[in-house]
């Protein structure tokens, strides 16, 4: 059985993914606006990773005989001042994210609680990936500067993305 202290901090978690989920589609939004599909593309897929991870903490909790309790989701930003911006906010975003796994996995240590603590291996894994797309997309963004070729080019690579 899971304790209340790390039911709670998973409860936490299940919302801050939720968001997470609610930022990246408001980011698809403002792409889908811009005429970027294939940027709208990759953050629909980036959104439906984010229910994913969510989901994965949710079964968990149950299987543990613990509670899910749901949150209000914090309103995301609805505008950036350009593709770049929005992968600088979402670098920046994931390494909160990260930061947060890395507590709730200092907790699952402080309290001996083995299961969550290979649970919260996976995350570990999972947030090296989403730092490291994050920032290919900041630097690739960085080079293509203000050049539409470039931005076209890199919307249809986005655009290939696919989820799973
Ligand atoms: Fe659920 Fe982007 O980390």
């Amino acid at each position: 059985m899971i304790s209340k202290k790390m039911e709670d901090a998973i409860n936490k978690q299940i919302n801050a993914e939720l968001y997470s989920a609610y930022l990246y589609l408001s980011m698809a939004s403002y792409f889908e606006a811009s005429n970027l599909k294939g940027f709208a593309n990759w953050m629909k897929v980036q959104a439906s990773e984010e229910m994913e991870h969510a989901m994965k903490f949710y079964s968990f909790v149950n299987e543990r005989g613990g509670r899910v309790v749901l949150d209000a989701i914090e309103k995301p930003p609805e505008k950036w001042d350009s593709p770049l911006a929005v992968f600088e906010y979402t670098y920046k975003h994931e390494q909160g994210v990260t930061s947060a796994i890395n507590k709730l996995m200092d907790l699952a240590r402080a309290e001996n609680d083995k299961p969550t603590e290979i649970l919260l291996q996976w995350y570990v894994t999972e947030q090296v990936e989403e730092e490291a797309s994050a920032s290919e997309y900041v630097e690739k963004l960085k080079l293509v500067g203000s050049s539409g070729n470039g931005l076209m080019m890199l919307d249809h690579e986005l655009g290939m993305r696919k989820s799973g």
